[in-house]
């Protein structure tokens, strides 16, 4: 898949007007909604749940929902976000006893598998797990809150992931996921990411049609044949 796909991370919208944030961040060209689930014990945050992406799928969102869990244990909320319309799910590997278990989980109830890799996270949970993912979502920041600075390190980690997964052959999205900016979005486009959270850099933008077009521009020029695939 050679085509980039842009997230924001509703994390950082008006959750008091949430349906209408998320429909007015599609309008303006998003693909896909990053919807961040904090438990305050896997990381120290409290957020939404499946009740709220179910609402959002009755609001009438039908772009793929990428359901992010920061929570432990995972695997009964995997069941309650694959009722509730997730399309993609990802969980923390330090927040599972059963990576593999619930993985398979995740694609037996017709979502779409996801790793997240903390900052310091090494790569070798890739070893068994990768064959079975649609998706590897790296964190630039560490979890727990928007409005981070990106880790400058998280390059050579995505670069280095990247080669992994062209040698595995893997078609599995490579995400990233924390700071990234219309400033930085080409480099880590460069760095081999194809689908890029963005929380506060949309949301706290004025217009979002305009930082979303700006974040496109960037990625053209860093490439101009797979930017125009979307
Ligand atoms: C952090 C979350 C991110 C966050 C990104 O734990 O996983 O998705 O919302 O926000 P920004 O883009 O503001 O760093
Ligand atoms: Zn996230």
């Amino acid at each position: 898949m050679n085509d980039y796909l842009i997230a924001p991370s509703i994390l950082s919208a008006d959750f008091a007007r949430l349906g209408d944030e998320v429909t007015a961040v599609l309008g303006a060209g998003a693909d896909v909604v990053h919807f961040d689930v904090m438990d305050n014990h896997y990381v120290p945050n409290l957020t939404i749940g499946p009740l709220v992406c179910e609402a959002l799928r009755n609001h009438g969102v039908s772009a793929p929902i990428d359901v992010h869990l920061m929570v432990r244990p995972v695997d009964r909320l995997i069941r309650d976000f694959a009722a509730a319309g997730a399309t993609y799910i990802s969980f923390h590997p330090e927040a599972s006893d059963h990576v593999d278990r619930s993985i398979g989980l995740i694609r037996e109830l017709g979502c779409r598998p996801g790793l997240v890799l903390n900052p310091a996270t090494p790569l070798q949970v890739l070893d068994h797990t990768l064959a079975g993912l649609d998706l590897v979502l790296v964190m630039s920041v560490n979890p727990g809150f928007g409005g981070q600075a990106f880790i400058p390190s998280s390059l050579e980690k995505l670069a280095a992931i990247r080669r992994r997964m062209d040698d595995a052959k893997s078609s599995a999205r490579l995400e990233v996921d924390g700071g990234v900016k219309i400033d930085n979005i080409a480099a880590v486009a460069a760095a081999g990411a194809d689908m890029f959270v963005a929380g506060s850099a949309i949301f706290g933008s004025s217009d979002y049609k305009a930082t979303i077009a700006a974040m496109r521009s960037e990625l053209t020029a860093a490439n101009p044949g797979a930017a125009a695939a979307v």
